[in-house]
Order: structure tokens, then sequence, then C-alpha cells
């Protein structure tokens, strides 16, 4: 089977949002090209709007993907997977197709893909984040129990097409739903809160938004791109007497670390109620 870039070809189960920011930035960076890449779904707008927007004219059934591609990413919501999984277990092994499966769906353990593909192995789990429909997402993933040789690579360099990405013990991945999962929720609190806090000393309020989201965005790349120590950043600009350490006293007043830890703890234990309550209805 073909397993270089150039030769791959990647099918889409579920041609949603996450399906087409994937397939557009994999032709972007030049990894896949459109006439490589294959979707299906059971909505015939989301097909549509994935041709328009990816240039990929191939579409067909959920067993059309299984069976010509050799990477295929599962992009269902998490409700319908059940239904996916037994729809592709008869195609998949056993001297039939045997393609590397990618499952982006939350909260599905690579226990329960297995059980639903009828014991298929060669599978990585992923927990991506909204912004990789920007180009700047924060993947994690667990490799499956049968995955070959070249697969981890296959799936760093698919995902860091939208971004970053981190491979982790599967046991980690509430934690990691509970960080880069729900952090982009808790950072667009705080850009609001931000571009309040500039309004209320006069900004307008497009100009307070503009600011602080820039600001949010400017702080990230100086920590991912220096390598500096968040702490010795903070330092640099921090002068005697100035105005950066009596706004940091507010915020630790206010208690913002202890806020943000807990926010993560909350949405990580979050992340395990609902995958045990998910496990407990299987039963
Ligand atoms: N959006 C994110 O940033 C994000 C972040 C982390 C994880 N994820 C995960 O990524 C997955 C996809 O999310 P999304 O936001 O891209 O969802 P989406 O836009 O709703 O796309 C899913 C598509 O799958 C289709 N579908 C439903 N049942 C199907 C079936 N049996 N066979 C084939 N296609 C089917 C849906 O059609 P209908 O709409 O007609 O049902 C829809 O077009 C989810 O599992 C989610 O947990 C997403």
């Amino acid at each position: 089977m073909a397993e270089q870039w150039s030769t791959a070809r990647v099918g889409f189960i579920g041609a949603g949002q996450m399906a087409r920011a994937l397939a557009k930035r994999l032709s972007a960076v030049g990894l896949v090209s459109p006439d490589r890449m294959i979707a299906s779904d059971v909505s015939e707008s989301a097909l549509e709007q994935f041709a328009q927007e990816t240039g990929s004219l191939i579409v067909g059934t959920n067993s059309d993907v299984a069976e010509t591609a050799h990477i295929v990413v599962l992009a269902t919501k998490p409700q319908v997977m059940a239904d996916v999984l037994v729809e592709l277990a008869p195609r998949l092994g056993q001297g039939k197709a045997e393609p590397l499966i990618v499952s982006i769906a939350a909260g599905i353990s690579l226990e329960t893909l297995q059980s639903g593909l009828a014991g298929y192995g060669r599978l990585v789990r992923v927990m991506p984040n909204t912004p990789c429909l920007v180009g700047s997402g924060a993947s994690a993933y667990a490799l499956g129990p049968n995955v070959r040789p070249h697969d981890e690579r296959i799936v760093r360099e698919l995902l860091q097409a939208v971004g970053v990405a981190h491979r982790v013990a599967e046991s980690m991945l509430d934690a990691v739903t509970g960080l880069s999962g729900s952090g982009p929720a808790f950072v667009y609190t705080i850009i609001e809160a931000l571009s309040d806090g500039g309004v209320r000393v006069g900004l307008p309020r497009d100009v307070a938004t503009s600011l602080a989201a820039q600001t949010v965005m400017g702080a990230a790349q100086m920590v991912l791109e220096t390598g500096r120590h968040t702490g010795e950043l903070k330092d640099q600009v921090t002068s005697p007497g100035g105005t950066t350490i009596a706004g940091i006293h507010a915020l630790e007043r206010g208690g913002l670390r202890a806020a943000l830890m807990d926010a993560v703890s909350a949405a990580t234990a979050r992340s395990m109620e609902l995958a045990a309550s998910a496990k407990s209805a299987k039963k």
C-alpha cells in the first residue's frame, strides 16, 4: 500500500468544518493534492461545500472512502460514530482495505473505535481544537494498538498542516481536552475581558478588541518563537514601580492564575465524567 504522501489518497468520512479545514490545509501546504482526496457525508450540501472549498470532486459513500483511501479521517460528530463504525467494519482488514484510520471525534476511545471496527487496530485518536480551522490548531494524538512504523509520522504531518501536534498516552487526552480543547473559549473570555478593560478606560470597542486579540497572539508568538520562560518574558516588560507591575498586582489580587488552573481542572474532570457516562451507556 502506498503510504508516501506523494501517492497517498486521503479520505474524509463526514465532510463538515473540520474535514474541510484539514483538506484545504493539506492541499495548501502541498502534502495532498485535491485529486487525491475523497469525502463522504450524509448531507449533499456538506459535500458540495467540501468540493467547492477544497477543489476535490471525488465524493462517495462511507464504504467507498474506506475502500479507496490510504488514510481515512473519521470526522463525523461523536453521536453518530457508532453507526459509522458498523458501516465500515466489514470493509476493513482480513484481506480487505487496510487504511490508517484517524478519528478526530471528541471522547471516542481507541477501545470503542477498535471494538466498533470488529477488532481493526490500525487507528489513531486525535483531540484537535477549533483554531485548526484557521491553521493554528493545537492537537494531541494517541496511537492505536496496530499502527505501522510510519503511521505516527503520517498523522503528525497531517496535524501539523493545521497547527502543532503532540503525541500523548491516551489517558492524557482528557487533560488535553481540558487545556487545548476547551482553552480557546477560556482565551476568548480573556480577550473579551481585556477589551472591556480598554473600553472602561476610554477606547472604542473595535480598537480595544483588536488590540486585545493582537496582544494575546503576539505574546503567544513570543513564548513559542523565543523559547524563553514565560516568567522571564514577563520580567522583561515589568519595570520597577511601572504600569505593568501595577496591573500584575491587580491580576494576582483577583486570583487569575488560580482561576485558570481551576478552569483546566474543571474541564478535564468534566471530560472524564462524559467519557465514563458514555461507557456506562454502552453497557
Ligand atoms: N469543530 C472543531 O473545532 C472540533 C474540535 C475538536 C474536535 N472536533 C471533532 O471533529 C468532529 C467533526 O466536527 P465538525 O465540527 O467538523 O462537525 P460537522 O461540521 O457537523 O461535520 C460532520 C459532518 O458529518 C456528517 N454526518 C453525519 N452523519 C454521518 C454519517 N453517518 N456518515 C457520514 N457523514 C455523516 C454531518 O452531516 P449532518 O450535519 O447532516 O448531520 C456533517 O456534515 C467531531 O467529532 C468533533 O468532536 C471538532
